[in-house]
């Protein structure tokens, strides 16, 4: 089965809601790896309603599984991941207006930007990944920019509501899957995952890896981060929670 990057931007959004010092990410993120998480991921927005400059910074000191910045490709934010070297960057699209990241990018609309943005961040011994939608289109533009990685958007999955739908929602995300893997990606997923819905995405077998975050942030308000983690650590790997 797969493993777990745990996002940890909704406890700097709950930070931000009083402007003030708490909760603050960098304790969640101590909490997430010990309690299993394989990844830490944080998402530096331009507008930086959650995440900021010094839980980046901050966070490159204290992850010690992997660090993954999620980040639009803007001047601005590349220079910061160049000083910050995570382990790995993952570059999604981002509009001002939206609440969350709201679909995959469109790599093959900027094939050309995308392999020099790459060869730039290889250069600086950080792999990268794309965030996109399960079409491969998009896989063979990720390859041909020379992405180490693609996540595969789960948000449309999620969303489903009828039988059907999720079906064949699944189905894409297995098609797709199996076609990055065989030319040579590693394929994570993520968006919209939860306690119910993650356990046939991990029994796809070309996914690797799952990044998680309002769920797990939510059912910490109740149980604790601690218990949060382990608990859908213990899905993704095993398709059930833990024995008690
Ligand atoms: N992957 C990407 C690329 C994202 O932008 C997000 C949301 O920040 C996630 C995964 C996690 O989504 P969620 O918070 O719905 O679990």
């Amino acid at each position: 089965m797969a493993e777990l990057a745990v996002n940890i931007d909704h406890i700097a959004t709950i930070r931000e809601a009083r402007g003030g010092i708490e909760p603050d990410p960098i304790a969640g993120a101590v909490i997430a790896e010990l309690a299993g998480a394989v990844g830490i991921v944080c998402h530096l927005r331009e507008d930086r309603r959650h995440i900021n400059d010094r839980d980046v910074r901050l966070l490159r000191e204290v992850v010690k599984t992997k660090l993954d910045l999620e980040m639009a490709a803007t001047p601005e934010i590349i220079e910061i991941a160049f000083e910050v070297l995570p382990d790995l960057v993952t570059i999604v699209p981002e509009r001002r207006e939206e609440l969350t990241t709201e679909g995959g990018l469109d790599v093959a609309a900027r094939v050309e930007f995308y392999t020099n943005l790459v060869e730039r961040i290889h250069d600086k011994e950080i792999e990268v990944s794309f965030f996109i939608e399960p079409d491969t289109d998009q896989i063979d533009a990720a390859l041909e920019a020379g992405a180490d990685i693609v996540e595969l958007h789960t948000g449309i999955y999620a969303n489903a509501r009828s039988a059907e739908d999720v079906r064949t929602e699944l189905e894409r995300l297995a098609g797709a899957a199996a076609y990055a893997r065989q030319n040579g990606l590693r394929v994570t997923a993520g968006h919209g995952l939860n306690y119910i819905n993650v356990v046939p995405i991990v029994g796809i077998p070309d996914i690797v890896e799952v990044s998680i975050g309002h769920a797990i942030i939510s059912r910490a308000v109740f149980v604790g981060l601690d218990r949060a983690v382990r608990e859908m650590c213990s899905l993704v790997r095993h398709g059930c929670l833990p024995h008690k």
